[in-house]
């Protein structure tokens, strides 16, 4: 695993895309794995003026986002497919039959992750996925416990994730729907590489438990250390919980 430790929270965001961003120029038709949140917005800020200054371009990869809320359609403000229309999409011209994100709204989401999983293989399976962190330890929408050979499938969301979700929902814990689909952990672990951007000082307790805890569904991001090529960003205040052993293996972003 790479630790790459930044001074703050512009330049964790910036060094995840400047690493999309090569992905892109390496391998124009790149297969990328994509996630929302908060954490994500400077990211994709980056990579939208990047496009716009020519540094890469969107125009020939695929993408899998990894989850949508259940019961929202794709022009929900509140979906995942909206706030990737609204923050990156909408801005960097893709090829629309090329974006995947599930589809919450699907009559029978059984058939809808079966779907997702077969489109993820199709493709030929996900080069790089990006991955934020829940305050549960989730990564995608993969709540404990959840077992490191999860596929894509729906799942109940905790009610700790509901309230740190709230904000996207006019601070409504309740209005936050109950179930999502998400990739599950052994989609994830499938991805060539594995990308995990983390931020603030909320986060940085559970990036303890995920980096130094014991490697456990307990822990879905802790699944993360399985994976053979991982690069973990963290500005300061997310970092601020590692032992010390562990910061002497990172890197200075
Ligand atoms: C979103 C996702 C989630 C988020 C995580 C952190 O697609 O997969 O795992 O990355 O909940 O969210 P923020 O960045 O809002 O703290």
């Amino acid at each position: 695993m790479k630790l790459i430790v930044t001074p703050d929270t512009l330049q964790a965001t910036a060094t995840a895309a400047a690493i999309i961003a090569e992905t892109l120029r390496a391998e124009p038709a790149s297969v990328l794995g994509l996630a929302t949140g908060r954490t994500m917005e400077g990211v994709y800020g980056h990579l939208v003026r990047a496009v716009q200054s020519r540094e890469t371009s969107f125009s020939e990869m695929t993408s899998f986002n990894l989850d949508e809320y259940v019961g929202l359609s794709a022009s929900d403000p509140h979906s995942y497919r909206h706030y990737m229309q609204e923050h990156l999409f909408d801005h960097v011209s893709p090829d629309p039959a090329r974006v995947h994100v599930p589809c919450g709204a699907a009559a029978d989401l059984d058939a809808e992750c079966a779907a997702y999983e077969k489109a993820i293989a199709d493709a030929g399976g996900i080069a790089l996925q990006l991955l934020g962190i829940g305050n549960t330890g989730h990564i995608g929408f993969n709540e404990p416990p959840s077992l490191f050979d999860t596929r894509t499938r729906v799942v109940e969301l905790d009610d700790e994730t509901r309230e740190q979700n709230a904000s996207m929902f006019g601070g409504d814990a309740d209005a936050v729907p109950s179930r999502a689909i998400t990739m599950g952990v052994g989609t994830i672990l499938d991805a060539g590489r594995l990308l995990l951007l983390a931020t603030g000082r909320v986060k940085a307790r559970i990036i303890a438990d995920a980096l130094e805890g014991p490697v456990s569904p307990q822990v879905s991001a802790s699944a993360i250390r399985l994976h053979h090529d991982v690069t973990v960003i963290l500005d300061e205040d997310a970092a601020s919980n590692l032992s010390p052993e562990t910061r002497a293996r990172a890197v200075i972003g």
